[in-house]
């Protein structure tokens, strides 16, 4: 399979690599695929946010801003209900703001959702866990009962258009159980979507003060992901890795906690990286993909009419 990556925004670069697929099946339970109603195969336009529970007026002004795209559904890179994920807060820092996309019929009556996705009976709200949201007791119990979503709700995949998602708890450390990891190379490796995204809270890499994970340098695009966005350091980031250009990496992380990192806290080895980042706007990410394209569009609240950062994957 031949693949192109090209980045628009200041320079137009063409890397092509070919990917090799061993696809051995592991004898893993997976959980629950989920697939979307009725969706044409054309375009989606979904949107990424990242560390925004806070009930902020910057989580407020993202979340106004990602409803004027009217994107089809929107997936976060964790931290949606801070300081310690609790049960008293996730209405207020999480469905405030966007119940327009959530669809909870499971959630206590006082927490459902009575927005348009629920009208239509359409989840469309798809978060994955940080470290915030993991920090309740039990772990993750407000989270699990407030959404209704795919699988165990904390590791779990979806097809969407053209894409297949995985979306993954690493914890409060930053790291996955060995079952997971192995569940998430089979289902990579077999998958037949057109593109594959993964997301989590704790990025592989990253030049912000919490700076790269090491437990989640895990070869993503041996087995097949185009995409890695996750959260945790509170900016904008774009990595690409010199030795292995898929897939791209993203931070979004920077969607309504007000406390902004800095970029460069922990700089990455420019003989090895190439990366952007911004850490002076608060933002979130448009995605587009259709057949042969995946465009993401990265837009700030100081200036929503035209995007600060784009980068294209074509196949
Ligand atoms: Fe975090």
């Amino acid at each position: 399979m031949k693949i192109i990556l090209y980045y628009i925004a200041t320079a137009a670069t063409a890397i092509t690599l070919f990917s090799s697929c061993g696809c051995s099946k592991l004898p893993i339970d997976s959980p629950v695929a989920f697939s979307s109603p009725n969706r044409p195969a054309d375009t989606v336009v979904f949107a990424v946010i990242g560390d925004y529970g806070t009930d902020s007026k910057a989580e407020a002004d993202v979340a106004a801003m990602v409803k004027s795209w009217q994107p089809e559904f929107v997936i976060t890179t964790g931290d949606n209900n801070y300081p310690v994920g609790s049960s008293g807060s996730i209405v207020k820092n999480i469905g405030k703001h966007y119940c327009d996309f959530i669809y909870n019929p499971d959630a206590p009556s006082d927490r459902q959702c009575k927005g348009p996705a629920a009208e239509e009976k359409i989840n469309r709200f798809f978060p994955c866990p940080g470290n915030h949201d993991n920090y309740s007791v039990p772990a993750l119990r407000p989270y699990t009962d407030y959404f209704t979503l795919p699988g165990d709700e904390r590791n779990y995949d979806f097809i969407w258009g053209t894409i297949h998602f995985f979306s993954l708890n690493t914890g409060v450390s930053g790291k996955l159980d060995e079952r997971t990891i192995q569940w998430l190379q089979q289902k990579l490796k077999s998958g037949t979507a057109r593109f594959k995204i993964v997301y989590f809270h704790h990025p592989p890499y990253s030049s912000g003060g919490h700076g790269s994970n090491e437990a989640m340098q895990l070869p993503f695009g041996e087995w097949g992901a185009d995409a890695v966005l996750c959260g945790h350091d509170h900016f904008y980031e774009r990595i690409l890795d010199k030795n292995s250009p898929k897939p791209v990496y993203f931070i979004i992380g920077n969607s309504g906690n007000e406390n902004l990192y800095s970029c460069n806290s922990k700089p990455l080895d420019t003989t090895r990286f190439t990366y952007n980042c911004d850490d002076k706007n608060y933002g979130a990410v448009k995605v587009k993909a259709g057949k042969n394209s995946c465009t993401f569009e990265y837009y700030t609240t100081a200036n929503p009419s035209a995007p600060a950062d784009v980068w294209v994957i074509v196949k």
